[in-house]
């Protein structure tokens, strides 16, 4: 059977994955009984996604603006920028267990419902966003990072008044350092750059040879945690948190632990261009080995979660009312992708 969302009202203790230590901060989300199915919205204006790195200084103050806004909102209500990165921390640490009364983790990473999950969490806090400067075309930007013209922090993150800076970031990793896809500790630019795009391709093409190794290993009720994460999830995904975390904090605040990733703005841009990549995987690369790119298994397809949505009720939602990025209203700016064809 498929992975059923979590009872908000059995949340409980949150673990520091990286210290296998309990959190004492509560992540848990504010609870109500009243929860209202999903239904994909018709289609109209399709909000296009952009490089983080190229947006216009009228969207970057758009962009700050709506987060400004978020950051504004009381502490308890489920669309305040505190109660977004709780999202990821109950999801991800422990927080839930599996509903049906065992004591098994819910766990949204490792396994086939990454990239679901996760497009789903930026489809509501980008809803969020427009509801909140009243711009319902607010489309979030993406940090670019496999692109050499994308391999640093985005710059409009870097304004310290700005709503979207966060100060727990690595500081020797601003720009112009370079991303380091390998986390290879190389600091010759060049030779990072190079092998960033080595990284992709394999990650993208050659190292798929079924559509679980891209996207991840089947993951069902009652199934313990952590079955096997896809290429991208285990590869540029987890480096590019491991890479942006403070190192000056006690283990790897921000973005390199679960728990705290979703408090710096700059998790939202990346996880952008991580789900771009499962859009580039499924739409626009050549098939190679592996002509089929869909999951067809009812236990995927039929696995849900419940998020908060702009107008603050409880949603549930399914996996496969997330497979098309178009019906779900949005599009990423098509730049180009320079480790298509770079073979080792
Ligand atoms: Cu939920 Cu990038 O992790």
């Amino acid at each position: 059977n498929p992975i059923e969302p979590p009872e908000f009202n059995k949340c409980g203790t949150a673990t520091n994955l990286n210290t296998g230590k309990p959190l004492d901060i509560n992540c848990c989300p504010p609870v109500t009984t009243k929860i209202i199915d999903f239904k994909l919205p018709p289609v109209g204006k399709i909000r296009v996604r952009n490089s983080a790195h190229r947006v216009s200084a009228e969207y970057t103050a758009k962009y700050n603006a709506a987060i400004k806004a978020m950051k504004s909102l009381p502490d308890d209500d489920p669309r305040s920028f505190k109660q977004q990165a709780n999202v990821h921390c109950a999801y991800c640490n422990g927080a839930y267990d599996q509903p049906g009364g065992g004591k098994i983790d819910l766990q949204v990473h490792n396994s086939w419902l990454f990239f679901p999950f996760h497009r789903w969490y930026l489809y509501f806090f980008e809803k969020i966003l427009g509801s909140l400067i009243k711009d319902p075309d607010f489309a979030l930007p993406f940090w670019n990072w496999d692109n050499p013209k994308g391999m640093t922090i985005p710059p409009i993150f870097l304004d310290s008044n700005s709503a979207i800076y966060d100060v727990n970031r690595n500081q020797a990793h601003l720009p112009p350092a370079v991303i380091d896809l390998g986390l290879t500790g190389n600091t010759d630019p060049l030779q990072v750059v190079s092998n960033n795009l080595t990284i992709m391709y394999n990650e993208m093409l050659r190292g798929n040879s079924s559509v679980y190794d891209f996207m991840g290993k089947a993951y069902r009720e009652g199934d313990g945690p952590n079955p096997g994460p896809g290429a991208s999830e285990r590869g540029s995904h987890t480096s590019v948190h491991v890479w942006v975390g403070d190192t000056r904090t006690p283990s790897g605040e921000d973005m390199g632990n679960f728990y705290s990733a979703g408090r710096d703005p700059l998790f939202y841009v990346h996880h952008t261009n991580v789900d771009r990549m499962w859009v580039l995987w499924q739409y626009f690369l050549p098939s190679n080995k592996v002509p089929d790119k869909r999951i067809t298994d009812p236990d995927f397809l039929n696995a849900a979660f419940l998020f908060y949505d702009e107008n603050a009720q409880l949603t549930r939602v399914t996996v496969k009312d997330c497979l098309d990025n178009l019906s779900l209203g949005y599009e990423y700016e098509r730049i180009d992708l320079p480790w298509i064809d770079y073979r080792p």
